[in-house]
């Protein structure tokens, strides 16, 4: 039996503080099940991985691995295509630096990106002479493919886009992308940070050649893990980040051989608790249904996106749901977004995140200096929504001009 929204939010043990926590864009809070399984390897077999024949590292070993299993079902890939980072920024960073790009390679982006997903491309440019060129997109903030081949030419190496828009919500047309990016020969890095345990991602179907995402928003797993899916012949290509301890075949005084991917990523002792909560964490999306989630979360964007019929207020991005995951974006004319955010605080209890939500090309783009975020998971209640929406109607009315 998939899991029902009341069983989800009676195993949050955050949200007994009270809280309406619509900032899962940032980060979700942590299901029991998932915090049991590291207290777990804590309390019964912490040993270190990789490193040893005695019982508690043989078992710590196999639930290390045993979470890219999981994780691959969740995206439809080989567990061995599965790299473990912190976050998506790291696993970014693996490709941006392990593809050894040159001078004259171009990596074609959007102005949609958050940080993450342009900072590493920038610095290319920077250090190594790779042209980075960012196509430009609507107010509505939909990436039109047409515009991504247009910027194609014989020396672009990688296409990198995000699929839903933090900052925005617009859900982009990734598989369009991917199509053409095959057919051009060009490698596609798809940015899944806010896609993966949120609808159903199908890397094989998306035709891309790597998806970065994190463990700790919409798989609901600890912060501080993240992973890297490369399609199997590309991940060999991939220069490992960090070079060291638990990677190595053969060390001699002067070179060395190093494991195979997807191991070849985890050098130095890693974030053992966290990739076994990480796993668990999957089984637990997957136990709700990722199918599930997405629909609850289209129905309460759909509840969300009514305060674009309020007095004062401006929603961003597209009107319709289909075109949207479950992130809305919005000002009060006459009032800072940092305001709006420590209003509905200290008012209703509820937590949005205000600012530029580290893609301020984007914020450049609306023409405005932030926005306040409201996003929403499963768990999230109707009624939750609607205080959301009658508290902002209270402080639009009061303090919008
Ligand atoms: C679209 C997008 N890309 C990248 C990131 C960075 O993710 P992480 O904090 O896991 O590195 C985020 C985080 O909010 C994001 O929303």
């Amino acid at each position: 039996m998939a899991k029902s929204v009341e069983e989800v939010r009676a195993e949050i043990p955050f949200l007994r503080t009270g809280i309406i926590y619509l900032d899962n864009a940032a980060t979700t809070p942590t299901p029991q099940p998932v915090l049991d399984a590291m207290l777990e390897y804590f309390r019964e077999y912490g040993a270190n991985v990789g490193r040893g024949l005695h019982r508690a590292t043989r078992r710590a070993t196999e639930a290390f691995e045993a979470t890219r299993e999981r994780l691959a079902r969740v995206i439809n890939a080989k567990p061995d295509e599965i790299a473990y980072t912190k976050n998506t920024t790291e696993a970014i960073n693996i490709v941006a630096q392990g593809l050894k790009l040159r001078k004259g390679d171009k990596v074609v982006t959007t102005v949609l990106e958050h940080h993450s997903n342009l900072l590493p491309w920038q610095r290319l440019e920077r250090e190594r002479g790779v042209k980075l060129e960012l196509v430009r997109v609507p107010r509505e903030c939909l990436i039109d493919p047409a515009a991504v081949e247009a910027a194609i030419d014989d020396k672009t190496r990688l296409i990198a886009t995000h699929h839903v828009s933090n900052a925005i919500g617009s859900i982009q047309p990734v598989e369009e992308i991917g199509k053409l990016a095959q057919d051009r020969g060009v490698l596609y890095l798809i940015d899944a940070a806010q896609a993966v345990g949120h609808m159903p991602i199908d890397v094989r179907k998306l035709g891309c050649d790597f998806l970065a995402a994190p463990g700790h928003k919409g798989l609901l797993g600890p912060q501080g893990t993240g992973f890297l899916y490369a399609r199997e012949d590309r991940l060999t290509g991939l220069e490992p980040l960090l070079v060291g301890g638990g990677i190595v075949e053969q060390v001699e005084e002067h070179t060395h051989d190093l494991v195979k991917p997807p191991q070849i990523f985890d050098a130095g002792t890693p974030n053992i608790p966290g990739i076994i909560g990480l796993g668990r964490a999957c089984e637990y999306v997957l136990e709700i249904g990722i199918e599930r989630i997405a629909e609850r979360e289209r129905k309460l964007t759909e509840q969300m996106l009514r305060i674009a019929d309020l007095e004062h207020i401006e929603v961003y991005g597209p009107r319709g749901t289909e075109q949207r995951g479950g992130v809305v974006s919005f000002n009060i004319s006459g009032l800072g977004h940092h305001d709006v955010a420590s209003m509905l605080d200290e008012l209703a209890q509820i937590a949005v995140r205000s600012g530029h939500h580290c893609a301020q090309p984007t914020m450049r783009l609306l023409g405005v200096e932030g926005t306040v975020r409201a996003s929403v998971h499963y768990y999230n209640l109707e009624g939750e929504i609607e205080r959301f929406t009658t508290t902002l109607e209270q402080i639009a009315r009061e303090f919008g001009d």
